[in-house]
């Protein structure tokens, strides 16, 4: 699919450089030409214009030491070499930006438009929803992948809004928190991609919602733009004493996006019946935390500890999709997007989402012009 060269030079590719130590940075990958794709039946040759970054990649990666207990992936091929997981990203392959490689349309990180078709539903022009890598021009399957009506919304909402991220944070609400108005729910990461979207749910259904982000900035995001009663600064605070000045009455529902410190410290807080949802770990995704949980509070204060995984919800996207574009005609949707420029940039980009360093919303990284917005 790869070795028809047309042009050596237009075609880049990042591909890992070495097992990584913490949290990724740009000498752990490398920029490398390659080929231009060559469509075969069935596939579309796409431009790429906007790249997903999610922290959850980072589990698939190499580790330079032993792979935390939060990447399964990698522990997997550790166990048996015979079997390898297809999820996770050695050495020398391609950076992926779809984390599920599967034949999902779901399971692409890209958003591109359409420059050759060798697939009935597309045509050159087209914008498309499907590529997996971090690359220039990449040939994708069109059944595997969805075309984007760019009139609806813009075209990076597939990977940002409407996207998976915003998906899991629909799921994790509707099916697992269980809130009621009148309770205390917290969120971690609640600037992010998933954590903006439980606020603002959170918010809507009557519950009383403390997030938790990094920066004063972030921090005034969520409460004066998503509308959370309260932001705890996790760079600034200590969130054990903050619960207790904001919620003193205790937690009922936890949505952790962020294991690690962070989850030890709100779970102490949870009252009777609280409930403990484990959505993400971003915070041990890089080897560098980890966070140990008591078991005698879940019999004392009867918790419950719920993980969940959008996979298991693929067939809710049609009403999850109904809900939110009701939601953005009422106005009742705010939303941000970090954007880095360049495809040069994406290392960075990971780095600033893996880290916290970033401006909230999600983040994505635009590597060619977005003529959806210009034409
Ligand atoms: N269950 C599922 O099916 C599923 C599906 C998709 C994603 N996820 C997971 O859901 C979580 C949120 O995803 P997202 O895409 O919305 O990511 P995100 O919130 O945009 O990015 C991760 C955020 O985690 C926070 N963080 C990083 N290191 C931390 C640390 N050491 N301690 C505390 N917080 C730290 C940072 O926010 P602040 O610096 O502002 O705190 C960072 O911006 C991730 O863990 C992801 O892997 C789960």
């Amino acid at each position: 699919m790869e070795d028809a060269a047309l042009n050596d030079t237009v075609n880049r590719t990042w591909r890992i450089a070495r097992p990584i130590a913490g949290i990724p940075g740009r000498d752990d990958f490398a920029l490398a030409p390659m080929p231009m794709p060559v469509p075969e039946d069935g596939q579309v040759l796409m431009r790429t214009i906007y790249i997903s970054i999610a922290p959850g990649v980072r589990p698939m990666m190499p580790y330079a030491s032993a792979a935390p207990d939060v990447a399964q992936g990698a522990r997997r091929e550790e166990i048996d070499d015979s079997n390898p997981n297809p999820s996770l990203i050695r050495v020398g392959d391609k950076m992926r930006s779809g984390i599920v490689p599967s034949d999902s349309p779901f399971a692409g990180g890209t958003v591109g438009q359409v420059i050759e078709s060798r697939h009935p539903n597309y045509k050159p022009g087209d914008y498309i929803f499907g590529g997996r890598y971090w690359q220039d021009y990449e040939a994708v399957d069109g059944d595997a992948s969805l075309k984007i009506d760019p009139a609806e919304l813009p075209i990076e909402a597939d990977l940002s809004l409407i996207g998976r991220s915003s998906f899991t944070g629909w799921v994790g609400w509707k099916f697992y928190c269980d809130g009621k108005p009148g309770e205390t729910i917290v969120i971690s990461a609640a600037a992010g991609n998933i954590g903006m979207l439980v606020v603002q749910l959170a918010k809507q259904a009557g519950l009383k919602v403390i997030g938790i982000a990094s920066g004063a900035d972030k921090c005034r995001f969520v409460t004066g733009e998503l509308g959370a009663d309260a932001c705890i600064d996790r760079a600034q605070e200590d969130i054990g004493e903050a619960l207790d000045r904001l919620a003193p009455e205790g937690v009922d529902i936890y949505f952790d996006n962020v294991g690690g410190k962070t989850r030890t410290a709100v779970y102490e807080k949870l009252r009777m019946f609280g409930r403990l949802i484990v959505c993400g770990m971003a915070a041990e995704y890089n080897g560098m935390e980890s966070g140990v949980l008591t078991t005698g509070a879940i019999l004392a204060k009867r918790l419950r500890i719920q993980g969940f995984v959008v996979l298991d919800n693929d067939g809710d996207y049609g009403d999850f999709r109904a809900d939110m574009a009701r939601m953005w005609r009422e106005g009742k949707l705010v939303w941000r997007q970090h954007i880095f420029e360049g495809l040069e940039s994406a290392p960075d980009a990971l780095a600033a989402c893996l880290s916290g360093r970033n401006t909230g919303g999600k983040i994505l990284v635009r590597v060619s012009e977005d003529t959806s917005k210009t034409a």
